[in-house]
């Protein structure tokens, strides 16, 4: 996607506040100039009445890094961080010119609206400036603004939708081969708050939160109802998401999951992870929990696989860490849900899994009106990323049936 071209600004002293520093507002007003400029200097500054729209701002993430004073000459840079069928997300940065350092940055989400006020098309000239072919919805990496945080979601392909929410203690790479296998889908892969690339806020880690998170993700890239596909914990969001926005599922695939709350003696299990992470980091909760997440056969035989999943536990702050471990401790009991599911739903189990046995996954299946059931040869409790290939090959199967 092309970048907006660079915008300089002079700062007067009526930007600033009563000490000197450029106010916050007046740096927003500037931001905004900066793209109004940069459209200038493209397709034309009225090109989105040309085409009989308004982008209005949705919501706005600004971080203040630094002060700039008068006389500063500011350089603002951005580019596009999504593009979907009404709205887009633009990322910006301020820079002092002298010596380059980052004043602010901000996160930028846009809603066309016709006339009416009624949400519109995003304009292909506005597509095309970007670098978008007409119709395309996708990149690659993005963050999007969502409440209080921001999340990093991977998006591959375009067409039917699908949420992909990842275990713990793992990260949105965990989908990266699977989703090579389902062609035809937008597939949309986010790091939930405080692992991978989201941000990691101190607190506020609850399965509402995360859920709430993914659901303001899908309006930001206006997808109405995806398929959603959780494992494990994603499949704890995945209930979650059925309780707070159910009309934004149109299907479920939950992979070696539970609707069960924890126990007394989950708990206890949980408070010595948070003291373990806590002592001694997610190194060691890498080491602890690999040989349980993995098949004996994966742990023998698939060293790529060990590599990947020991990076995406180390590399985890933290602070993301105990906060998932506290929200799967409090999480509610998903079994009541289950007999009122009215979406097609597909329940996957590793035939290895040893987290979650087999009987796990049956009764999940037994318990939830149509559901289909498959057992994935020689995986563990992450079928997904051991047999990504045969988890993939269900999972089309199941989209094919019933869409
Ligand atoms: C996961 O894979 O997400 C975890 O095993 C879930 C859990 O610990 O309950």
């Amino acid at each position: 996607m092309s970048p907006l071209s660079p915008v300089e600004i002079l700062v007067y002293l009526d930007d600033c506040d009563a000490f000197g520093h450029v106010n916050n507002a007046a740096l927003l007003r500037m931001f905004e100039r900066a793209r109004w400029d940069a459209l200038a200097a493209g397709p034309g500054a009225d090109v989105f009445r040309r085409n009989g729209v308004a982008p209005v701002v949705r919501t706005v993430t600004v971080e203040y890094h630094r002060a700039a004073h008068p006389g500063d000459r500011l350089g603002f840079a951005g580019s596009l961080t999504h593009m979907g069928r009404t709205s887009f997300g633009l990322h910006q940065t301020v820079r002092r010119a002298s010596d380059g350092a980052v004043i602010a940055d901000a996160d930028f989400v846009f809603v066309c609206l016709d006339a009416d006020e009624r949400p519109a098309p995003v304009p292909d000239a506005v597509r095309r400036f970007f670098g978008c072919r007409p119709g395309m919805r996708s990149g690659r990496l993005h963050r999007y603004p969502v409440g209080d945080v921001t999340v990093m979601a991977e998006l591959t392909g375009d067409g039917p939708p699908i949420l992909f929410i990842h275990g713990f203690p793992l990260d949105r790479t965990m989908w990266r081969r699977l989703v090579g296998y389902l062609p035809g889908r937008l597939r949309i892969a986010p790091d939930l708050r405080g692992v991978g690339l989201s941000d990691m806020p101190r607190d506020g880690y609850t399965m509402g939160a995360y859920a709430d998170d993914l659901a303001a993700l899908l309006l930001a890239l206006d997808v109405e109802r995806a398929v959603v596909c959780g494992l494990s914990m994603g499949g704890y969001v995945a209930f979650e998401l059925l309780r707070r926005h159910p009309e934004r599922i149109s299907g479920l695939i939950l992979a070696n999951t539970r609707a069960e709350p924890d126990t007394a003696e989950g708990k206890r299990q949980r408070a010595e992870l948070i003291a373990l992470v806590e002592r001694e980091g997610a190194g060691a909760l890498a080491q602890r929990m690999l040989p349980r997440l993995l098949a004996a056969r994966s742990l023998d035989a698939l060293p790529e696989v060990v590599a990947h999943v020991r990076s995406m536990i180390a590399d985890n702050p933290s602070v993301g860490l105990v906060g998932a471990l506290s929200a799967m401790m409090e999480r509610s009991d998903s079994t009541p849900l289950l007999g009122d599911i009215r979406v097609p739903t597909l329940v996957i189990s590793g035939e290895e899994d040893q987290l979650l046995p087999l009987a796990h996954g049956e009764a999940l299946a037994a318990a939830i009106p149509g559901a289909r059931r498959t057992v994935i040869p020689e995986a563990g409790h992450l079928a997904p990323v051991e047999r990504p290939a045969a988890v993939a090959r269900a999972i089309a199967e199941f989209l094919w049936d019933v869409s």
